[in-house]
């Protein structure tokens, strides 16, 4: 979840000098960028440093990240006629750049395992169709109901676009890919299964098609929807902290792995906090029946940019000492 991001200062002095999107564009820097928390902590994995965005740079929405604003896109689509202008030609070699840093990364860290990842087809058509970070996406939704036929044609077509990355970043080495529903959680249950689902197990189907055995997790930033993304059919289901982590391995049964719930501001409130937050995931993996499947400790959401580096020192301190039982 963004480890390489805002809280540590040589990743900020490495922005000094560079915008987001040409680091992004960069497979040198993004591998040294992924490198400098492993050299910090004693961290299993590492993710690719990228954003879910690019994809959209891609098919020619234009993104661009302004200082305090977050993403925004030049050419959003706020009718069914702005749809036909997107091209969605050559997306491999566009995002090739990602690949070479997937490889880069593989060989510099040949001993952790490695995400790939991708924004989910629903998430990414908020941004396109918002054109901005919103806190409700109301325009995007109002797009939903309004369109239905070019909102599903739209996303299928990204769930296309997002299958072809996941699958080259597999192809370069990942072994594992993590497809973010960060905007998922706005829908209910049922417009959720009605406009994310569907395409999230497209992706899925294709995934597992061209690469067979391939391990895909899903991230969905709320507790509402747990069960419904278990349908999604990937190989694990990552948590926002909103979710229940007991119900959620409950759910999940022998098959299905499970990551993050940490709530990410426990590293901001001290070490009783983290110590506490560590000890009550370890209580809630050992309760209930379930045992021999895995659970990735993480965050359930992106690390805040205030966050001091010791915390994260001390939560995998804190988490080293839960037992294992699998
Ligand atoms: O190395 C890593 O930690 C992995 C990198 C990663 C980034 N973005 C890098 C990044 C990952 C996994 C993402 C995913 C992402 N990007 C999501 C899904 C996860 C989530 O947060 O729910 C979303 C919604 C985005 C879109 C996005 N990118 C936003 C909203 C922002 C914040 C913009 C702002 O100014 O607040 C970004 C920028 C971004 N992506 C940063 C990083 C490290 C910060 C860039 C910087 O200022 O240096």
């Amino acid at each position: 979840m963004r480890q390489a991001g805002r809280f540590l200062p040589e990743y900020r002095d490495v922005r000094k000098d560079l915008s987001f999107l040409d680091l992004v564009h960069s497979p040198e820097v993004c591998l040294e960028v992924a490198l400098q928390p492993l050299r910090r902590f004693p961290l299993d994995a590492t993710i690719v440093f990228s954003d879910i965005l690019t994809i959209l740079d891609a098919i020619g929405a234009g993104l661009r990240f302004q200082k305090g604003d977050g993403p925004t896109l030049a050419e959003p689509v706020r009718t069914p006629g702005d749809a036909s202008r997107l091209d969605w030609t050559d997306l491999g070699s566009k995002l090739g750049y990602t690949y070479e840093a997937v490889r880069l990364l593989r060989a510099g860290a040949p001993d952790h395992a490695l995400f790939g990842f991708a924004g989910s087809p629903w998430t990414l058509f908020c941004y396109l169709v918002e054109g901005e970070g919103s806190s409700d996406f109301a325009r995007t939704r109002t797009f939903a109901r309004r369109y239905p036929d070019v909102t599903a044609h739209l996303l299928e077509s990204l769930a296309d676009a997002v299958s072809g990355h996941l699958i080259e970043q597999l192809r370069a080495g990942a072994d594992a890919v993590q497809v973010f529903d960060t905007w998922g959680g706005i829908l209910g249950e049922t417009a959720w299964r009605h406009l994310s689902l569907p395409s999230l197990r497209r992706v899925q189907a294709s995934v597992a098609k061209a690469v067979p055995g391939a391990r895909t997790l899903l991230f969905v930033r709320a507790g509402h929807l747990t069960a419904a993304a278990l349908e999604a059919g990937y190989s694990g289901i990552s948590l926002h902290d909103t979710a229940s982590l007991v119900d959620a391995r409950r759910l999940a049964g022998r098959t299905v792995a499970t990551q993050g719930n940490i709530d990410n501001t426990v590293l901001l409130a001290g070490p009783d906090a983290i110590r506490a937050e560590a000890a009550r995931v370890g209580r809630e993996l050992h309760a209930g029946e379930r045992g021999g499947i895995g659970h990735i400790v993480n965050l359930g959401h992106g690390i805040l940019p205030s966050t001091p580096p010791e915390a994260v020192a001390m939560l995998c301190e804190a988490v080293a000492q839960i037992p294992v039982i699998l």
